[in-house]
């Protein structure tokens, strides 16, 4: 009887335990607001020389806002997207993967005409003669908790807008989404 009282006292105290640890992550969870502002700093491949700067996402009144400040980027036009990965780890950029595309669009397509298009397609990003790039635009159908943890590339060469990628070449720089401090 006595082993039994003591077995049933501790069964009781877990359910205890589990029931204040479930409340505990409730209250977490409900305490949580949707962040409204996100971050990605670039790190440059190998051949993004002396590329640096960092990406913006605030949640806007029609959508999410881009912005970008760059520097150290070749003079002229370069292909600018979200892609599938937040992985920056390889040094020619790839473990990126490709463009984000969520709806499954299988379309590659220039952000200011296009209404099928990757998700992720965000143009060009261009640079003057003092490698100074930037780049400021409001997207209504990027949802800013969409792409949190994906990366943010900037190419080597224009994006023409050509399928099936936009023919933008390498990659000189990658950078990873994530919920920023202050929103
Ligand atoms: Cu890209
Ligand atoms: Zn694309």
């Amino acid at each position: 009887m006595r082993t039994r009282n003591l077995a049933s006292t501790a069964a009781a105290g877990a359910v205890v335990a589990l029931a204040t640890m479930a409340a505990t992550a409730q209250n977490a969870e409900m305490k949580m607001e949707a962040p409204t502002k996100a971050v990605a700093v670039l790190i440059p491949t190998k051949t993004g020389g002396s590329i640096a700067g960092t990406i913006t996402f605030r949640k806007g009144e029609k959508g999410t806002r881009v912005l970008a400040e760059l520097t150290g980027v070749p003079a002229g036009k370069h292909g600018f997207h979200i892609h599938e990965f937040g992985d920056a780890s390889s040094p020619d950029g790839k473990a990126a993967g490709g463009h984000f595309d969520p709806k499954g669009t299988k379309k590659h397509g220039d952000p200011s005409k296009a209404d099928v298009r990757h998700l992720g397609d965000l143009g060009n990003i261009e640079a003057d003669d003092s490698g100074k790039a930037t780049y400021d635009k409001e997207y209504p159908d990027l949802p800013l908790d969409m792409i949190l943890g994906h990366g943010v590339v900037v190419h080597e060469k224009a994006d023409d807008f050509g399928q099936p990628v936009g023919n933008a070449g390498g990659r000189l720089a990658v950078g990873v989404i994530g919920v920023a401090k202050g929103n």
